[in-house]
């Protein structure tokens, strides 16, 4: 890391190599990548690298060839305080925490209830170390421009009912997003939320029972909020609600919203169960009547999607026939992922 040493009233203060730029950005308008490469003695690799990282953390920064880097805005920070007021529920986000980095929110919830959370806990992090995904995947974590967060749930339900829970939490979430922005995502069953053909959400739920009874599940929602872009291995599947929409949104009030949206939701499911829910997944599912393929332990079952059922099982009608129920795992719809 390169660091710049200024003399402010006879006093070194370092200022890290990222800091400066973003105050000769601060003074709005273009600045060339010669003029900050010149004034801060870096090579213009090492300016790309550090506009690189800023990118990462948050920070929307547009460039163009032969005029340089413009500062369009700047990250915002997670605020319990501003969250807290803008809910309403009775005990969704009650409390809501926050950890400026953490392993994984999964992780510390679990071990918070185990030492006696309660329902409706709901743990927000600015960044993640190992942010965990499905399937033993990593789920990437950069700070400043994503939500990861973690809802603890004690539902007096079956362990067999919990995979319910993550289509709630899709739908919750979906709702929240477009109720927002407009921006028409839908849910690509079981658990990711996407704009276009693009993820915008994953949900990972976790949960610990004893002779199929729930002592507690974590509900994990990562959304890409302000990303500005992503690692090429995943740009072709992964999108943010920036750049979908072209501004930048304040993550706050979609914490917030998630929370009410996923409260109204969940009472209800736990009270009529997920078939009270079913027609509405269906309006926001992308899945229905698009030509799938999932995984089926060894077997591979194609067909067209055409059904949630009450037991919150997608229904595949095959070529010949067949309806085949697809209770969980990974599936496969033609034009999205
Ligand atoms: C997936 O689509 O594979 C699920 C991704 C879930 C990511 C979230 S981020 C907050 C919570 N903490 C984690 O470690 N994972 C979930």
């Amino acid at each position: 890391m390169h660091n710049v040493t200024f003399l402010v009233y006879g006093c070194e203060l370092k200022m890290k190599t990222s800091e400066k730029i973003l105050e000769f950005l601060r003074q709005g308008g273009f600045v060339s990548g010669q003029e900050i490469s010149n004034k801060l003695n870096i090579s213009r690799n090492g300016v790309n690298k550090q506009i690189k990282a800023l990118r990462e953390k948050g920070y929307v920064i547009e460039s163009y060839t032969n005029r340089g880097y413009r500062l369009l805005s700047e990250p915002d920070s997670i605020s319990v305080d501003i969250i807290d007021k803008a809910l309403t529920t009775l005990y969704i986000g009650r409390p809501t925490v926050l950890m400026e980095k953490v392993d994984s929110t999964n992780e510390e919830l679990k071990r918070r209830a185990r030492s006696g959370a309660a329902q409706g806990f709901t743990l927000v992090a600015e960044e993640q170390t190992f942010g965990k995904g499905r399937f033993g995947r990593s789920w990437r974590s950069p700070r400043g421009a994503s939500i990861y967060e973690s809802i603890l749930l004690r539902p007096e339900i079956s362990a067999s009912n919990i995979p319910c829970v993550t289509l709630a939490a899709g739908l919750a979430v979906c709702k929240a997003v477009n109720g927002l922005y407009d921006c028409g995502t839908k849910i690509k069953w079981p658990n990711d939320v996407i704009i276009g053909n693009k993820k915008i959400c994953g949900i990972l739920t976790e949960m610990t029972a004893e002779d199929n009874a729930v002592s507690y599940a974590v509900v994990g929602i990562g959304i890409n909020v302000n990303n500005y872009d992503f690692p090429q291995e995943i740009e072709e599947k992964a999108t943010s609600i920036l750049i979908e929409t072209g501004v930048q949104h304040e993550r706050n009030e979609l914490i917030a919203a998630v929370a009410q949206e996923f409260e109204k939701i969940y009472n209800e499911f736990v009270l009529c169960g997920f078939g009270a829910l079913k027609d509405e997944y269906i309006k926001n599912c992308a899945t229905i009547g698009r030509d799938v393929s999932a995984y089926l332990s060894r077997d591979i079952v194609t067909g067209e999607a055409v059904d949630v059922e009450a037991d919150g099982g997608l229904i595949i009608l095959t070529e010949d026939g067949e309806r085949v129920h697809v209770s969980t795992g990974e599936v496969t719809v033609q034009g999205i992922y």
